[in-house]
């Protein structure tokens, strides 16, 4: 029966039990759920393909369940990642996840429900007469640089008695040798560590091979698996069955480690941590955590533009000096990690909520595929030199690109959403290369390598016109997003030199070039749509800029250009509302989804006109009723095929303004995705003449483009140029100064210093006292059409988290938190404004006192040389101002201190918008 949207269903097996079937807040129900899903490397999906999730009989003992399925890397077959879940229950033990075999007494748990939030894939099961409730959490971490960079996943296991009685239970779980190489004849070596905190086990290949992969698994990684010390809890490093049959047997592990190398399948190694609950009651107990994580170092090989290829460290190496000292703060986190998660997914989907709950669940399930796409590496000699590099994941050639420029802009929306540094720190090394001497062409490049080797991809392509717009819409919707100026200004020059290629190609865009989706149409008419914005993007960064003449020079061919556009590229028949044909001269009856509309409301450029849009939006609703399954994104009466898009159909709905229309563009991915029978993972691609079935890119994190809706609400910031990287827009004469005026200027600004600080604490304070105020108004009421702010803008930085709730934790001041992750989203600029904020630490000092997790002295680990010990933090000097309000001091003081430059700077733009409260 059906009762406000909750399927509820009441069973009745042949002994009597009546199980309530909730689906949660979401209702999506997808073929594969994200397990550990945090990096291009770090990827563990569960196949939840046609399990029998349905008002028929969920629970038919005699089929498959999914978590008795094993997790696979990436949704391939032949690459499983064992990952076996045991729960023991007076003497009888069921498996949870996995499918191990022996021994011979295993039962199933019963799959009762199962949902995804951002974050989170959260599964409950029944195990005889208790109840579990797993949770897998894969943390996106915008407020703390070092916790997004640190690949580790958390799975969390909750359990209560179902028949009011009271049961001895202790759970398990190993993971195998397997996620060590897509080879699986490779030896491999482990090792455990113990401390008074933490337990984790270590594995790696015995010859582990730098930034090189097999079958898309890194080889030079290494995998952790690890929990936090506690009252119960057994490890074993030691062949499947003899840990799987120890636990079976006794409920606890021998506390031994067999020794290696071996081949990863022959015997499987396992490495298994378990903790006994003793008795469990009705109260669900507190969650039992473990933690996986792989580690890399280096993580990627860069071309500089002086010639040398930079390995770069992962950028958790800033907190971090040694692999255990970060693997023993994300098992000291974990609760702090759930919390944060908890926080961000409410935010995310409050927002996404209010377009529709279709689209939160779309939201669900993008989120984690979007941000596992990428890396975060520092130079080893810089640690303001931040870059993120994404993996062209769900390709199909066998040499994956580093940072595919369509890719990338597909996602981008993704990004700036929940932290808008991030856009800046993916276009940098693609705007380095193409400054440098070894990109030759006047076109930008369309990616940077062969992943993980962003050692250039230095060769002629044909998306030209493509790639060029891409590269500098996103670089403008980086910098109206984050208000750092700072790219646009370094590389004026570049974009102008791309805005001219643009000028010279966007009308008519040559036959020969490629878009996005690799078709070649002679005047395509979308293609030119990206053309045009592209060089009216360039225009307003002249703008932001103060190159006045340059600024009335684009805007003007732009103009033009959509003037002739208009003429050439719109139906005329009027037996359908005007519409954009698929290239000019088309005939009437064809049309294209025209998502790079999407930009000129992203940057609003506003260089279409508003007939354009409300006659397009005309036409797309007759699109849409005609056609269920979803539209293509391009219908050409010559061409049988029909390619479906994700991210494209969700640029396209954010560009109308009928909630219906919009409506009917989402439901068909939202059914694409939940129909459950794709076999795949959550694809860009699909193909509407086979039922919508998944066509390439699966896994892609290009379905980031599902928070193209969300991007629209990221209020413009005000954009500050830094004074001296601004090569082209600053002009020498302003350097010339006088002594009389820098005295009296000096003077006044000491006078002024003092007044700003008194006001900024006098502010900051308060703002503090009323902080659960800003929570409050954060939260979107039912019936707001006012588009908000992401509350993520306005919530609490990480520092200001409340204290975990949970005992075993000896919590640090929060405010000891990493520096560079501890503003608040979306309102922090570039990693240049951070670090003339925050000066870098010297990376040959220890960590400021601050690990973003580390909750104690750390204890070195017990195979360590004693030599570690020391290298465990000191904690700074309790002063009267706390360091956390020293934090939340330079914050305001820089938000300050943008408003007074960007008057200075930023006289076209319209009045700050910072004032968040
Ligand atoms: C899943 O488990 C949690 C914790 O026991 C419970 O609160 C929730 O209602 C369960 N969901 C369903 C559908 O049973
Ligand atoms: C529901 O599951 C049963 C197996 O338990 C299957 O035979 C049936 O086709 C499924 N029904 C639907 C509508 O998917
Ligand atoms: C996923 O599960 C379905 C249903 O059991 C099965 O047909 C399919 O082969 C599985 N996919 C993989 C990659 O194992
Ligand atoms: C579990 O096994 C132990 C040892 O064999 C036994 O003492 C205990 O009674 C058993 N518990 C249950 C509930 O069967
Ligand atoms: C990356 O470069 C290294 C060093 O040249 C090489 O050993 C490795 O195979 C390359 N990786 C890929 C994926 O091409
Ligand atoms: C492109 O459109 C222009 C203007 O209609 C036309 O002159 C030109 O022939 C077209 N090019 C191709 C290759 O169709
Ligand atoms: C939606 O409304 C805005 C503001 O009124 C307008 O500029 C835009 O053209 C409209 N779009 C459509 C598709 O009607």
């Amino acid at each position: 029966m059906w009762h406000e949207g909750r399927l509820v269903i009441f069973f009745v097996l042949t002994w009597v039990q009546a199980i309530v079937l909730a689906q949660g807040s979401s209702s999506l129900f997808t073929s594969y759920v994200p397990l550990a899903v945090r990096s291009p490397y770090l990827s563990a999906w569960l196949n939840t393909t046609n399990i029998p999730f349905n008002t028929t009989n969920p629970f038919d003992p005699n089929i498959e369940r999914a978590p008795s399925r094993w997790p696979l890397f990436y949704g391939n077959a032949n690459q499983i990642l064992g990952w076996a879940g045991l729960i023991r229950v007076d003497n009888v033990t069921f498996k949870f996840l996995g499918n191990p075999g022996a021994p011979g007494n295993l039962n199933r748990s019963i799959l009762t429900d199962l949902k995804l939030t951002p974050t989170r894939t959260i599964l409950n099961a029944t195990a005889g007469p208790v109840d579990l409730q797993i949770t897998w959490l894969s943390p996106i971490e915008p407020s703390d640089l070092v916790a997004q960079s640190l690949p580790f996943s958390y799975m969390s296991v909750q359990v209560k008695s179902n028949d009011g009685q009271s049961h001895s239970v202790q759970v398990y779980s190993d993971i195998s040798a397997e996620w060590s190489s897509g080879d699986r004849k490779q030896a491999v070596n482990w090792d455990v560590i113990t401390t008074d905190q933490v337990v984790f086990h270590e594995q790696m290949l015995q010859v582990p091979q730098a930034l090189s992969e097999t079958a898309s698994q890194a080889l030079d990684a290494t995998t952790y698996w690890g929990m936090q010390q506690g009252t119960g809890v057994t490890y074993m490093a030691d062949t499947d069955s003899n840990c799987r049959n120890l636990f079976a047997n006794q409920g606890s592990l021998a506390n031994t480690v067999s020794s290696g190398p071996l081949p990863i399948n022959n015997p499987f190694t396992v490495y298994a941590i378990s903790k006994s609950l003793g008795s469990v009651g009705s109260d669900l107990t507190a969650p039992v955590i473990w933690g996986v994580g792989m580690l890399r170092d280096p993580a990627v090989a860069y071309l500089t533009p002086g010639g040398t290829v930079e390995n770069r460290d992962p950028y958790w190496k800033t907190a971090h000096s040694t692999l255990h000292d970060a693997v023993t703060s994300a098992l000291l986190d974990t609760s702090n990690a759930f919390d944060r998660s908890s926080r961000l997914d409410a935010s995310i989907l409050q927002n996404a909520a209010k377009v529709s709950s279709n689209y939160a669940d779309l939201v669900s399930v993008a989120a984690r595929q979007a941000m596992a796409g990428i890396e975060t590496t520092v130079s080893p000699s810089n640690a303001s030199d931040i870059m993120m590099f994404m993996k062209d994941i769900g390709a199909s050639s066998s040499n994956v690109r580093v940072s595919p420029v369509e890719v990338l802009y597909s996602s981008f929306p993704s990004f700036l959403f929940v932290n808008a540094s991030y856009g800046g720190y993916l276009l940098k090394p693609l705007l380095e290369l193409s400054n440098s001497s070894h990109w030759t062409f006047d076109y930008a490049p369309q990616d940077l390598g062969t992943y993980p080797n962003a050692t250039g991809n230095l060769e002629a392509h044909n998306e030209e016109v493509e790639q060029t717009g891409n590269m500098l819409i996103m670089t403008l919707a980086h910098a109206r997003a984050s208000g750092d100026g700072s790219l646009i200004s370094e590389y004026y020059n570049l974009l102008k030199g791309w805005g001219d290629y643009l000028v010279a190609n966007s009308f008519p865009v040559p036959s020969n070039q490629l878009n996005a989706d690799q078709q070649s149409k002679a005047n395509s008419t979308n293609l030119a749509i990206k053309g045009m914005i592209g060089i009216q993007a360039l225009s307003q960064i002249s703008q932001i800029l103060n190159n006045q003449a340059d600024f009335e020079h684009y805007s003007t061919i732009a103009t033009t250009y959509v003037n002739m556009w208009r003429s050439l590229a719109l139906s005329t028949d009027t037996s359908t509302p005007q519409h954009v044909l698929s290239n000019y001269g088309a005939s009437s009856s064809s049309w294209v989804l025209p998502y790079n509309l999407f930009a000129d409301k992203w940057l609003q450029t506003n260089l279409i006109p508003d007939t354009v849009y409300s006659n397009e939006e005309a036409f797309l609703k007759t699109l849409t009723s005609s056609n269920i399954d979803g539209l293509s994104i391009v219908n050409d009466p010559t061409s049988p095929s029909r390619p479906g898009n994700t991210a494209w159909t969700l640029f396209t709905a954010a560009t109308v303004n009928d909630t219906s229309v919009r409506d009917s563009l989402i439901l068909p991915i939202w059914n694409h995705v939940s129909q459950n029978n794709s076999g795949t993972i959550f694809p860009t691609n699909f193909d509407l003449n086979n039922q919508g079935s998944a066509n390439g890119n699966n896994a892609s994190p290009g379905v980031g483009g599902i928070f193209a809706p969300l991007a629209l609400t990221i209020p413009k910031a005000n954009i500050i140029v830094p004074a001296t990287s601004g090569k082209s827009a600053s002009s020498p004469s302003e350097k010339k100064t006088n002594v009389g005026a820098i005295v009296g200027g000096v003077i006044a600004g000491i006078v002024g210093l003092g007044i700003l600080i008194f006001l900024v604490i006098f502010f900051w304070r308060r703002s503090r006292e009323e902080q659960g105020d800003t929570i409050e108004k954060a939260i979107i009421q039912p019936g707001d059409t006012v588009p908000e702010v992401f509350p993520y803008n306005s919530v609490t930085p990480h520092e200001q988290l409340p204290q975990a709730s949970q005992p075993t934790f000896s919590t640090q001041s929060p405010a000891d938190s990493n520096e560079l992750g501890s503003t608040p989203v979306g309102m922090f600029p570039s990693s240049k404004a951070r670090s003339r904020a925050l000066p870098p630490t010297p990376r040959s000092t220890p960590p400021m006192s601050s690990s973003a997790y580390s909750t104690s002295d750390q204890t070195a680990s017990s195979r360590e040389p004693p030599s570690r010990a020391t290298s465990s933090r000191s904690r700074a000097p309790t002063s009267p101002i706390s360091s956390h309000e020293v934090q939340g001091l330079r914050v305001e003081v820089e938000n300050l201190r943008r408003v007074m430059q960007s008057f200075q700077n930023d006289r076209f733009d319209p009045p700050p918008e910072y004032g968040h409260e």
